[in-house]
């Protein structure tokens, strides 16, 4: 069974064609209005969502399909101690495919092997985000007409911003793409990102200064501090304004410069920047519902094909170390690893 679990479970050619069909969607809704009927999408959200949330929702019901699922873990019996592999256990006898969110890095991966139907993750920690990764994928390529040959600005949390590991494992295997890394120190990329998707280091540069860089870049995409990740309220205090765009920071920028943000948005861009039409996040999260359209159809359709992720091995003498992991919390799952690398969170295990 195919799941989406990091973007790298699709193909750029499968990518296309997710973004050919979403588009198809945008012109011909009607096409598409009951393709789904009898279909039930369930919605598992851990942790707090609007966008992800409601355009899946959105997403299944244009498609003539219907949703179950909670939005907060107090209204399940997650509030009771059940573990995600039950909780997932349970809603994959109530519907044919599970979108979830959940604030522990591989948590999908524990849902993919206990579910009886496709898993979509829908943010994981701070470690992956791939159907924001999607819609940005889509945006950029109705915006500027291309994924390749661009220079791309992350600004921010680079750190727990996981919309961002995302978006540079997809858009590296991109021809001609340099990606500018805009952040303080403590936010800078983590090694395991660097390492996994950006080996060719000419391919990026790391910096502290938005200003000094902003006439290159095609693509600004801005990223909120993530406040929830931090271990220290005063370390969060420091950093959260490290970065505000405003009108007249954009006076070195290109005309065509594609301004992004995956939202929420707290102070990063100043709303007056919204009127600028280079401002494109709105239209970038309302792209959301179609791109989640095509990639429900794709994985309903997809439900026999075999699963092509690697599956990891046990080795007792290895431990995963990091506290945002699943393995930290979650009851009675196998501690698996590729090398020495732990699969649910991708962060380097250590010896015992
Ligand atoms: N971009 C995004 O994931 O937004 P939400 O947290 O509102 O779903």
């Amino acid at each position: 069974m195919r799941n989406l679990i990091d973007i790298l479970d699709f193909s750029k050619e499968e990518i296309d064609s997710l973004i050919d069909v979403a588009t198809d969607i945008i012109s011909n809704p009607e096409k598409y209005s009951e393709v789904c009927h009898g279909k039930i999408l369930g919605t598992l959200f851990f942790e707090p969502s609007t966008r992800t949330r409601l355009s899946f929702t959105s997403a299944m019901m244009s498609l003539g399909g219907n949703v179950l699922g909670f939005s907060n873990v107090s209204s399940s019996s997650v509030a009771k101690g059940e573990t995600v592999a039950d909780t997932v256990r349970m809603a994959s006898a109530y519907s044919d495919i599970i979108a979830m969110r959940h604030p522990k890095e591989g948590a999908p991966i524990v849902a993919s092997r206990v579910s009886s139907v496709p898993i979509i993750n829908a943010g994981d920690g701070g470690h992956f985000h791939p159907t924001q990764t999607l819609t940005d994928l889509i945006t950029i390529k109705r915006k500027l007409g291309r994924l390749d040959n661009l220079t791309v600005g992350i600004c921010g949390d680079l750190k727990y911003g996981r919309t961002v590991h995302s978006l540079i494992a997809a858009m590296a295997r991109y021809e001609g793409i340099k990606f500018v890394l805009i952040s303080p120190d403590e936010l800078k990329l983590p090694d395991y990102v660097k390492e996994e998707f950006l080996s060719d280091k000419s391919s990026y540069k790391e910096v502290h200064d938005l200003d000094s860089n902003m006439s290159e870049l095609d693509i600004l995409y801005m990223t909120r501090i993530q406040a929830e990740r931090f271990g220290s309220a005063d370390e969060y205090e420091r950093l959260k304004d490290s970065y505000i765009l405003t009108k007249e920071k954009l006076k070195d920028a290109k005309p065509t410069l594609s301004i992004m943000h995956p939202l929420p948005r707290v102070t990063e861009i100043d709303v007056e920047v919204d009127d600028d039409p280079r401002a494109h996040y709105f239209d970038q999260a309302a792209n959301g519902r179609y791109i989640r359209m095509a990639l429900i159809l794709k994985l309903l359709a997809e439900r026999q094909a075999p699963s092509k992720r690697a599956r990891g091995e046990e080795n007792p003498s290895l431990v995963c170390r990091n506290p945002h992991c699943i393995t930290s919390t979650e009851r009675g799952i196998k501690k698996l690893f590729s090398g020495n690398c732990c699969i649910y969170c991708d962060q380097t295990a250590v010896e015992k």
